[in-house]
């Protein structure tokens, strides 16, 4: 589907969307489409219980006197309401209803809104973003599909008087959408063909927006005394890797950086302490941490953010065989802390630990950010409608809850406490890698992360095993791997880390 910005003009064909404010408020253009059909228009309101509440959609099919095929009238609420999350769902659910009814071409007519809270570019920008994230599709592998089983929708135009103004608005939206579909490829292929070599060949290629790409193998991190990670690759044919992505976009490349650090388990079998057959195949998701961190520093680098960000990725897959680790290993970390691995299946808080600590030695990051699919507690805490946030410092978790708000991609703050820290300690080690109860699963997680943090780094850590992969159609996300964590972290960058 190619996205484009055109003068405001009655399309030949095709869709023709106008925009229907609270109170069946009629634009300029609504009001010309009923002249022009001899009131279709204004009898379809009559027939419908279409109020122009946000959300709602009114369908014309083959209306006399225009050319267009169908007219979609599509409510906007309240225009002073109307936020750029808001317009984005409009791209997104106009670009699924049409699909779904075969359209091929879609001009959305965009006029300036009274009393509205987005300029009309604003809005031309942010409904052409939220078409380009719900037309994501993964169908490299369906080689039988029949061209109606495919998505129709061709052309999706957006028409606005400024079309120099939206198109500035849209290029840093359009780039972000490019990562966040990035993203989205990486979680939805299988582990047969991502891996941690490939997952890191994939990462390379941000060297062609200027990211300095560093590739550490198994030898490098033995010499490192990268133990934790190292245990839990172990026991697969697929060699660990560790990458490290440096985007120096501020004006003084020497500036503290932000780190954001992802959990890269290409498949978790469990390991030895092995997970049920039932839904293990989810598992080919386990390194949606990484994935997010990878597409963060491809829209960073791609929008050239003023800001020097970091990002590690620790890569390795989670197999049972007759070298993986055993429960009851004890394994030396980089930091020098022992672990007692009670349960092989914990084992992205071990990816973690070295990764993190890797990380902060290298770089001093001012803040570090970690995310990973980490718990299945967290799916129980808290579902599928928000990430699990956890933070050491105040200010950090308040920026990072709020830059949820403004994505769409949300965060609830859970609790840390010395009490849940406890519960990590080891009878034979510094600490064990699990507590031992079902209980605070994602807080022990969480707290056993907290070890690997050192003095005065501002760390946050965000659980989202519930986030990474979604059963049903959202309005800017199709079902499948939703590329959570890039336009969150993205905002966080623009928010409050890069220059003017
Ligand atoms: N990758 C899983 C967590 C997960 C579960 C992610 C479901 C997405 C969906 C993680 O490595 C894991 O296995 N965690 C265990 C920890 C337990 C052994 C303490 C879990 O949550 O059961
Ligand atoms: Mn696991
Ligand atoms: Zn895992």
């Amino acid at each position: 589907m190619k996205v484009a910005f055109a003068k405001p003009e009655l399309p030949n064909t095709g869709t023709i969307v106008a925009l229907v404010a609270e109170g069946r408020k009629l634009g300029k253009l609504a009001h010309q489409l009923d002249k022009v059909t001899k009131g279709a228009v204004a009898r379809a309101l009559e027939a419908s219980r279409f109020k122009g509440g946000a959300e709602e959609f009114l369908t014309l099919l083959a209306p006399a006197g225009i050319d267009a095929a169908r007219i979609i009238l599509a409510g906007i609420g309240a225009p002073a309401k109307y936020d750029a999350l808001a317009a984005q769902s409009l791209g997104g659910r106009l670009v699924a209803a049409l699909n779904g009814a075969g359209e091929k071409e879609a001009a959305v007519w965009v006029e300036p809104l009274a009393e509205a809270k987005l300029s009309e570019a604003e809005l031309a920008a942010n409904i052409a973003y939220g078409a380009r994230l719900r037309s994501y599709r993964f169908d490299k592998y369906k080689t039988k599909e029949k061209p109606e089983q495919k998505p129709s929708l061709k052309r999706f135009n957006v028409l606005t008087a400024d079309t120099n103004a939206a198109r500035k608005d849209f290029d840093p939206l359009d780039k972000t959408a490019d990562a966040v579909n990035f993203a989205r490829d990486l979680v939805s292929e299988p582990a047969n063909v991502i891996y941690p070599v490939t997952l890191a060949a994939e990462a390379r290629k941000l060297a062609e927006l200027g990211v300095k790409i560093e590739v550490l193998g198994e030898k490098e991190m033995q010499r490192l005394g990268m133990g934790a990670l190292l245990g839990v690759g172990q026991g697969s044919e697929r060699e660990s890797q560790l990458v490290v992505m440096q985007w120096l976009g501020a004006s003084d490349a020497k500036a503290k950086p932000v780190a954001f650090v992802g959990k890269g388990v290409t498949f978790d079998t469990g390991g030895i302490s092995i997970k049920p057959a039932a839904g293990m195949e989810d598992m080919k998701w386990d390194m949606a941490g990484s994935a997010a961190v990878i597409g963060t520093m491809r829209a960073l680098a791609a929008r050239k953010a003023k800001v020097n960000a970091i990002g590690v990725v620790g890569l390795v897959e989670n197999m049972p065989s007759g070298s993986a680790q055993r429960p009851g290993d004890i394994v030396t970390s980089m930091s020098g802390q022992t672990i007692e691995v009670l349960n092989t299946d914990a084992e992205g808080r071990l990816v973690l630990a070295d990764a993190m600590w890797y990380c902060q030695e290298n770089f001093k990051p001012k803040v570090m950010i970690d995310l990973a699919t980490l718990t299945g507690a967290i799916l129980i805490a808290l579902g599928t409608v928000y990430g699990g946030l956890y933070a050491n410092d105040d200010k950090l978790a308040e920026q990072l809850a709020e830059s949820g708000k403004a994505t769409g991609e949300l965060l609830w703050r859970m609790p840390l406490a010395p009490a849940y820290n406890k519960m990590m300690d080891s009878p034979a080690a510094d600490v064990k890698n699990i507590s031992g109860s079902r209980n605070a699963g994602s807080i022990t997680a969480a707290e056993f992360l907290q070890r690997f943090v050192q003095r005065g780094v501002h760390w946050a850590h965000l659980d989202i095993a519930g986030m990474a992969w979604a059963d049903k159609d959202a309005p800017t996300s199709p079902r499948g791997a939703t590329g959570y964590g890039v336009r969150l972290l993205d905002r966080l960058v623009a928010a409050h880390y890069e220059e003017a």
